[in-house]
């Protein structure tokens, strides 16, 4: 393998992440992949959202496919609920099949069921709206979000782009306006990122702002709802 290739790292937490030596960014916290985004995009998205206005069915859309942790957890936590869960992820570069079954994220899941699932989500044909569960549908995209128009509105929508200081592309004022315009009223926006600059882009779009802690080792993170 050489060195520009993705390679598998361990995070704090012991779970497996991504790391891209060419751009020197990791695919998730360091300080412990799968805590950070059960906690920005399940904790502070999925169920937050089913907590308050716990829509039947969610339109969901991911920016940054990647290793598939986002839409496992999303699986998981769906299990024995009612509500469903149309799920839409961008990804330009999709990782190697081989790289994904090293990652040890099935070592985190419950039971035979959920290991079964992470695999389905990897192998289900992209392009396509696939069931995955009674209430979960992946559909797989291979485009950037720059390229990318939808044809329905998101209830949710999981940013999980490379920071800004490594793909400021992604988040420009035109960008943020984009992809904010794909809300509906009432939907929410969850990132990682708590940057000034990117939340004054979305007060400025009349979105409400809430900055909120972060995950174990990062201070805060934002949920932004249109109102
Ligand atoms: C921070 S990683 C997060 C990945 C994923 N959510 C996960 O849990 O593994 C960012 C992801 O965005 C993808 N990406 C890069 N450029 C993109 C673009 N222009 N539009 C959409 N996604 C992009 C990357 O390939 C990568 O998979």
């Amino acid at each position: 393998m050489s060195d520009s290739q993705p390679k598998i790292i361990v995070t704090e937490d012991g779970s497996h992440t991504i790391y891209l030596k060419n751009i020197n960014e990791t695919y998730h916290s360091f300080h412990g992949a799968w805590q950070e985004s059960n906690h920005v995009f399940i904790t502070s998205g999925l169920e937050h959202l089913l907590n308050t206005g716990n829509p039947p069915t969610i339109n969901l859309l991911e920016i940054g496919f990647g290793t598939g942790l986002n839409a496992i957890l999303t699986v998981q936590k769906l299990l024995g609920k009612s509500n469903v869960v149309n799920y839409h992820s961008l990804e330009p570069f999709p990782l190697d099949p081989e790289l994904i079954e090293n990652l040890n994220y099935t070592n985190y899941l419950k039971n035979e069921q959920e290991k079964q699932l992470f695999k389905t989500i990897h192998t289900s044909t992209w392009h396509k709206s696939v069931p995955i569960t009674g209430n979960f549908t992946l559909h797989k995209q291979k485009i950037t979000l720059q390229n990318y128009q939808p044809d329905r509105s998101f209830e949710l929508i999981y940013f999980d782009a490379f920071a800004p200081s490594k793909q400021s592309e992604l988040w420009t004022y035109q960008i943020i306006k984009k992809v904010t315009g794909f809300l509906t009223q009432g939907g929410i926006l969850v990132t990682y990122c708590a940057r000034g600059q990117f939340k004054r882009d979305l007060l400025a779009l009349e979105l409400q702002v809430e900055t909120l802690p972060g995950p174990p080792g990062k201070k805060e993170m934002v949920r932004a709802t249109k109102n």
